[in-house]
Parts: C-alpha cells; structure tokens; sequence
C-alpha cells in the first residue's frame, strides 16, 4: 500500500445491488409473457440443481413494491436489474406486450419515488424461445435487428426515467457456457458456433448502441464484463507468455471489440489456424468501430492463474497438484463429454489453481486484490469511465431460531472488496459506483436456492416456496451504514 490516506468516495457515488429478471422474478407466463431459452432448458431434467426452475423464483414480479421499500429502507443509491425480452415481445419480435413493459415502468417509478438511480440491462441471458426456434437465435444475423428493435422499444420509453444502460451481460460467460460448454441454453458444445454466435452478439451491441445514442444522448450505455484478471504462476518467462496469452483470449476478445472495433490479433491468427475463427463480412468491422460504449460495466467475481501450455510444456510434477485442483473445483471448466478437437487455449495457457487464494464453497477463488487489479488495467487499456456492476459471495445461509442470518462471512468478502476498490479509486481508477450481487437471494441458474448472495434473506428452498418472507441478513444493516457514511465506514 503506498498512499499515506486513501482518497473518500465521490459524492454521488451509487452504492447499488444488483438481479437479473429469470433469478428473480417468476411469474414466467403471466400477463402474456413469451417463454425465454432459461423457461425451457430448465425443464430438461438433469439440467440444473435438484430440477430448479425460476418459474416462481422469489416472485418479484409480484412483490416488486416490498423489494423497493427494502432497497429504500437501506438506502440503496442504484439498483440494476434485467429486463425480460419475451415480456416486451413475447415472441421476440412484432407486436409490443403493454403489460410487460408497463411492469417495468412501475418498478421503474417505484424506484425514482425514493431516489434510487435504475440501471436497466437489456440482455441478461434470456432470448425469447421464439427467437431460437425460428432462426436459433444468436446463430443467425437476423437476431441483430430483431434485438435492435427490442431494445429501441425500451430506450423510447424509458429514455427520460433511466440514465444508466447495460446492453449484454456476461457475454463471455453465456457463450461459453451456451455454446461450448453444454451448460446453458442452447445447450451446444462447438468452439466454432461458439466464436460465430459471440460475433453476431458483438454485431448487435453496436447496433443497439448506436441507436441509443441517437435515442438517448444525455443517457450512458455499456457492457457488463465478466472480467478476471490472469495471473503467471511464476515469474518462469513461459509462464508468463502464458498469461499474457490468457489475458487476450479471456478478457482482450471482448473487450478490445466493446471499445475499439477490433479482434487482438495473436488470438484471431489462433482461431484461424484452428478453423474456428468467426466470418467477418464486409461492413462488420466498420459497425463495430462505429459504436463506443460510454462506461464499461465490470463483474468481478475471481480471476484465473495460467501456466505455459501443454503442448510444449508438459505438467511438470509440481504444478500436477494445482492443475488437478482446478479442474476439481473450478465451476466453468466444464468439459464436454469428449474432448473438443479444437480447444485453442491449450496451445495457449494450461489454467491451474492459485496457491496464495482460500475459495469458496462452490470453488470460486476469493481474490479482493484482485478487482484492484482489475479496476487498473482496464482503466489503463480503455481509458472509460466504469461501474462494477456485480461482485458478491455465493454461501449457504443459516436462518437462526430467532430468524436472523448472521452472515458475517458475507460482509468480510464485501468489506475487502471495497477496501480495495477504495484504493483503486486512490490510484486514479474513475468508477461511477458499486452494485453488489445481489439484493435478495434469488436463483443460481444451475445451482438452485441454497447458493445465497443477496443482503436480504428469501425464506424458500428448491422443494418448497414457502410464505417467501423477505428477512434483512446481518450484511443488509452493515451495508446500509456503509451507504449512510459513503463507503468510509470500511
Ligand atoms: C454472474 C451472473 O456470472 O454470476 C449472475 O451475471 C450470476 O447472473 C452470478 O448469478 C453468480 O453465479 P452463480 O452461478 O453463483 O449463480
């Protein structure tokens, strides 16, 4: 640490929580609501934990009023949450559902009565059923219209109640899990579909950026990153190669196209040799570079460490233990049933377990210096305002005889986590503000309900729903006195 005194957060400064419509609403058919992808792979048995589905999930749909006086009652500056494609078109394109986008304008009024700054994410996973029957979705370039004319239908009527945008959430996350990895809907495992459909993906970012700059010129809109820092296991110059490789392929992919309309070379030469690269067509490129986002919205859970890939670098004895840890523990090495022809990471980085880190119970490392490295290099590369928009702790909760959750568990990882945001913004980072994941409990989309991140507890289980009481955890009350005194509470 080499600041005497940390610098105070900015006034203003939105100390948020965050959701996402599927994890948190239910009511998946009411008031004319299409079916998305999550409605139907939810129901494939085998899918997810014990067979949970977010049919009724902690039933915000119905009870968006009492989740609001909560926020208010803590003080909550910002709150982000998701807006449900097939509400708005439930059959992704046509005719406008009022009813959706009228439950939509209620929370959001609900949330300007006490002040509470909305931050709407367009995309958080859940493209209309319809969409993917007809043109399977992502896959094809009609998509790119189809979610343009979505989205100008919300920046139209919302544009002078919502300043803050999120157009994709996790985009690197749902396509590998989407579309390599078998693990979410479409349930595909192709590296090349893969690549093809996270090009399309980037295609109609831009073109619903562009149209919401015209929309909304005084509003700001950007992705929401999953972003890792990768970490060299030594400083063995290979090593390091490895890293920086890693760097490009997880985190550079996306976010050099978000900000500069261009694919990292080294990784696209990678993906050609392999034949997995993505088809540029004339007029993508210059798409693409006609649409800056005007903050980047940053997730931040954990990072990765790498060491020299296994081609030419076979494991040595010492490194087995971690490499064996990681694939034990690690929830997005998914790997397909067989072995992917065309992996291009393993002529890149080997992914191993950081020996310095503690990890969760799901097997997330816990890494608080991490968001401070994080916060840094993407300030460096991007030069672009930022807000990180999830980080929290997935834990099992206790609810006491008293029915109080004592999680302190939960407001040391936050605590540490703003400590080192705090010093971030010291070093000269420019953050708009913080969203904890999340503000209730909600679904784990294939972890069920006993994976807990929110502030306020929800008395349900994957068997049974319960009254779903909403009941303030222990972290709901040191959150709001963090909140009332601006952060310097840490
Ligand atoms: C992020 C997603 O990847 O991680 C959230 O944006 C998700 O929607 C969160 O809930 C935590 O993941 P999980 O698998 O623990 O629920």
């Amino acid at each position: 640490m080499y600041h005497d005194k940390l610098d105070k957060f900015p006034e203003g400064f939105l100390w948020g929580a965050a959701s996402a419509a599927y994890q948190i609403e239910g009511g998946w058919d009411v008031d004319g609501k299409g079916p998305s992808i999550w409605d139907q792979f939810t129901k494939i048995p085998g899918k997810t934990f014990q067979g949970t589905n977010g049919d009724i999930a902690v039933d915000h749909y119905h009870r968006y009023k009492e989740d609001v006086r909560l926020m208010a009652e803590m003080g909550l500056k910002a709150y982000r949450f998701s807006v449900a494609w097939s509400r708005i078109l439930p059959s992704g394109k046509g005719e406008v559902n009022e009813k959706g986008l009228l439950f939509y304008e209620n929370l959001i009024d609900e949330l300007k009565r006490y002040d509470i700054e909305p931050v709407l994410t367009l995309y958080h996973w859940d493209i209309p059923q319809a969409l993917q029957d007809e043109y399977q979705g992502w896959e094809s370039r009609e998509v790119i219209d189809d979610f343009d004319h979505y989205a100008r239908i919300l920046f139209e009527r919302f544009k002078d109640k919502v300043k803050y945008w999120v157009s994709f959430n996790e985009q690197n996350v749902f396509t590998a899990l989407g579309y390599r990895w078998e693990a979410h809907p479409p349930n595909i495992a192709d590296v090349k579909r893969m690549f093809e459909a996270n090009h399309i993906i980037n295609l109609a970012n831009a073109k619903a950026i562009n149209s919401f700059h015209e929309l909304v010129p005084n509003g700001m809109i950007g992705p929401s990153f999953g972003y890792g820092p990768m970490y060299s296991l030594d400083c063995e110059p290979n090593n390091v190669l490895a890293a920086l490789n890693g760097e490009e392929f997880q985190n550079h992919w996306w976010l050099d196209v978000y900000v500069n309309g261009k694919y990292p070379k080294v990784t696209f030469k990678q993906l050609e040799k392999l034949g997995v690269a993505p088809s540029i067509k004339d007029g993508d490129l210059e798409l693409l570079q006609s649409a800056k986002p005007d903050f980047l919205g940053v997730n931040y859970y954990h990072g990765g460490t790498v060491r020299a890939n296994e081609i030419e670098f076979p494991l040595q004895e010492s490194e087995a233990d971690l490499e064996k840890d990681f694939q034990a523990t690690d929830p997005y090495l998914m790997q397909p049933k067989e072995e992917q022809a065309q992996s291009p990471e393993k002529r890149m980085f080997a992914n191993v377990s950081n020996p310095h880190l503690e990890k969760t119970k799901w097997g997330w490392e816990i890494d608080p210096i991490g968001i401070r490295i994080a916060l840094r290099r993407l300030q460096n590369r991007y030069h672009l305002p930022m807000m990180v928009t999830e980080n929290g702790l997935g834990a099992y909760d206790h609810l006491t005889e008293q029915r109080t959750i004592e999680d302190d568990y939960r407001i040391n990882y936050l605590k540490e986590h703003i400590v080192e945001i705090q010093k971030a913004l010291t070093d000269g980072v420019e953050l708009l503000g913080y969203c904890a994941w999340s503000f209730t409990d909600l679904l784990s989309w294939l972890n069920g309900y006993q994976k807990r991140y929110g502030f306020v507890y929800i008395d349900r289980d994957e068997q049974d729903e319960k009254e779903l009481e909403r009941i303030p955890k222990k972290s709901y009350y040191w959150y709001k006195k963090l909140i009332e005194t601006n952060g310097n509470l840490v």
